[in-house]
């Protein structure tokens, strides 16, 4: 690749073979934040970007003509990545290895490695570095601190707080949806079954774990939450399980999440970002009932409540082949959709009160009243944050508010300017017809907030007859 002064450009001419020089694939990989590497067949590094040679702690030039097990003395023939693919031909994907550089540092990397052939021949091998050396220490703190937290912990409930600090009675919504939601994970708290929430963003998926777990008889046991999309592949396996020492270099005797959240729940946010190699193995793990730390022959009785949530519907995301099937078989004993909040308007108002209480205590404020005009506007917007948007526009708005009453004026100038923009959210394409149902919605529940529930008067006000308003009301579920 490198060798000749360019990669080959598809077609020919100068100013491709210009493009592709030698110096400016150079150049260009020398911007790349992630390490890489060639050598050639007989071991030697012929090629390190400006990131590489930063994680091996010393000179670009100081490396290039090396062999690989003199700049990584801590490595060998068996434990180098790249001269395990000199060695079989064979790619490595996404394979974590830890070493110690020059500096002495510790570092932790996750790999990609390629045989460069020429024909059958193996000329050389390449490898693509991503450092997580950070990560994996903030990680590993992480789970020595919720060790610490959990240490003895299991009896005193006191010390548990500030984990699952949600109750049911933190859930404002008393929208037809969301009581029976309410009731569902009521309900689920019964029992250890699997449970799958799911909704979009902001629309309180997290609350209603920590509620489910406070509700159980697992309230007093661990509660641990881990984000699967946040954190590479190879380290959240590590996570989970735990590790033992020398399991790989670097390895070091630690307890996954799973042994800490024994008795507990364990909540997988955003599951089908979790690789599906993964998800087979926490299937096995569910299916047995106990773990195996990475590198362990050990085994370990567990005795988890898993709920996880994600923000696509489940059945999607099996067909896109972003959860197993299996495993989602598994997850899915009970399953509950948090609507967006545009589909629980109704709510709207008592939210919008409830975050009014909450900053008024936190900045030491006494509003009391949202005009008629703003709750209008709030009624009608098409809320794509859901209810988190809801709460961070009556954050920045208490902030500003000097009166007992939130006026027009308060709200942000995209507010401001609003009209009406029922359901035209995200890049959906909705009917006029479903957009007139939902300003109708919109409109009655508003009348209804203004007249406080009373229908005989919220007709009067919206001048139509009392039965066609309690049709209507039983129509959109209100
Ligand atoms: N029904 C509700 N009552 C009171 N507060 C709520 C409600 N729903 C959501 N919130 C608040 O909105 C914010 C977002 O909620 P949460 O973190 O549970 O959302 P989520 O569905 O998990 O979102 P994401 O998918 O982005 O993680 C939180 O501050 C939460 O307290
Ligand atoms: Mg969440």
């Amino acid at each position: 690749m490198l060798k000749n002064g360019h990669v080959c450009p598809k077609k020919g001419g100068e100013v491709m073979q210009g493009i592709f020089s030698k110096e400016n694939i150079e150049k260009i990989l020398d911007y790349v934040s992630d390490a890489v590497q060639i050598i050639n067949a007989r071991g030697k590094i012929i090629y390190c970007n400006r990131a590489s040679a930063k994680l091996d702690g010393v000179e670009q030039n100081a490396i290039l003509g090396k062999h690989v097990l003199e700049i990584y003395p801590s490595l060998d023939e068996d434990t180098s990545t790249l001269l395990g693919v000199i060695k079989t031909g064979k790619k490595i994907v996404n394979l974590q290895q830890s070493f110690i550089n020059y500096k002495g540092e510790s570092i932790t990397t996750v790999n990609s490695s390629f045989p460069i052939k020429e024909g059958e021949k193996i000329v050389g091998a390449i490898e693509i570095s991503f450092n997580i050396t950070q990560m994996k220490k903030l990680t590993e703190k992480v789970v020595d601190l919720q060790t610490k937290l959990y240490k003895g912990a299991t009896e005193k409930r006191k010390q548990l707080k500030g984990t699952a600090k949600y109750t049911f009675s933190d859930i404002i919504g008393n929208s037809r949806v969301m009581r029976i939601i309410k009731e569902r994970a009521m309900k689920a708290s019964e029992n250890s079954s699997s449970v799958i929430i799911y909704g979009d963003t902001g629309t309180g998926k997290e609350l209603l774990v920590q509620s489910i777990h406070n509700y159980s008889n697992r309230f007093n046991k661990p509660f641990i939450a881990q984000n699967c999309a946040a954190i590479p592949n190879t380290l959240l396996e590590s996570i989970l399980f735990g590790t033992v020492k020398g399991s790989f270099t670097g390895a070091e005797d630690r307890k996954g999440l799973f042994e800490l959240a024994n008795g507990g729940t364990l909540f997988l946010d955003e599951i089908n970002s979790m690789p599906l190699t993964l998800q087979a193995k926490l299937l096995r793990v569910l299916e047995d009932g106990f773990i195996r730390r990475v590198g362990d022959v050990k085994t370990y009785d567990i005795d988890v409540r898993i709920i996880t949530a994600m923000n696509m519907n489940p059945k999607e995301a099996v067909e896109k082949k972003l959860l197993r099937k299996d495993l989602y078989y598994r997850l899915n004993v009970l399953s509950i959709r948090v609507p967006d909040l545009v589909e629980r308007r109704e709510d709207i108002f008592d939210l919008s009160y409830y975050f009014i209480g909450k900053y008024n205590s936190k900045f030491g404020k006494q509003v009391n009243k949202i005009e008629r005009q703003v709750m209008d506007i709030f009624l009608t917007y098409a809320w794509p944050g859901n209810v988190r948007e809801l709460q961070h526009v009556i954050e920045g708005v208490m902030n500003i508010a000097s009166d007992d009453i939130i006026t027009k004026d308060d709200l942000p100038h995209y507010f401001a300017e609003k009209k009406v923009s029922i359901g035209w959210g995200k890049s959906e394409r909705k009917s006029l017809r479903k957009c007139l149902d939902e300003l109708e919605k919109a409109l009655i529940i508003d009348a209804m907030a203004s007249v406080r529930g009373n229908v005989t008067n919220a007709a009067k006000r919206l001048e139509i007859p009392r039965q066609t308003l309690q049709y209507k009301i039983e129509k959109f579920n209100i």
